[in-house]
């Protein structure tokens, strides 16, 4: 299976999220591309399998992802397997912010949809962002709540699902 991970990255995670996802998906004999965003949309035609994935920053998936979407809205329909993952902090959301963020036919004709997990780091943000990051980390310390972290087992779960749970390293 010819498979391509498009994904967009503010601060380093979903790209590590991408690239887990790729040697999961190349242990189960695919052959993976993953390409960022941020440095231009990429070819589409050839792939069997499409994945998009995107961080969240206030509730949101950065426009630029969006609109690759909507622009490659005919080619991802006709795609034989498309799936989707973003990286949040907060895992209880990831079913509302899929459904505000990827266009609602898009998901329907997906393989699988889910959230990675997040990680936030106040040191890798700027301005406004680190801010909110000071905010979140203070309040994940007075509820003593589990910092955000990237849960590999939901892609393991991901990448089975892609490829019909087989792992020929384990075989
Ligand atoms: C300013 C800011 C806003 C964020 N907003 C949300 C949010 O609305 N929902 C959420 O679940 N996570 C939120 N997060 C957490 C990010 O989704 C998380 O840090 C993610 O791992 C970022 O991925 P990236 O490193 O690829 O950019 C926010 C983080 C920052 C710094």
């Amino acid at each position: 299976m010819k498979c391509l991970i498009c994904y967009q990255s503010k601060t380093g995670t979903t790209a590590k999220c991408a690239e887990i996802l790729k040697k999961k998906l190349e242990k189960r004999g695919a052959q993976v591309t993953a390409a960022n965003l941020a440095a231009g949309r990429p070819q589409l035609a050839g792939y069997d399998c499409i994945i998009t994935g995107a961080p969240v920053r206030m509730g949101k998936i950065p426009k630029e992802t969006k609109a690759f979407l909507e622009a490659s809205r005919n080619e991802l329909l006709n795609c034989k397997k498309t799936a989707f993952f973003i990286c949040s902090a907060f895992p209880a959301q990831t079913q509302q912010v899929l459904l505000e963020n990827f266009p609602r036919e898009l998901l329907e004709a997906s393989v699988c949809a889910a959230g990675f997990g997040g990680e936030v780091d106040i040191h890798k943000q700027k301005g406004f962002d680190r801010f909110m990051a000071r905010m979140m980390t203070n309040l994940v310390k007075h509820y003593k709540a589990a910092m955000p972290s990237v849960r590999e087992e939901n892609i393991e779960a991901f990448a089975n699902t892609l490829c019909g749970g087989v792992d020929k390293e384990k075989n």
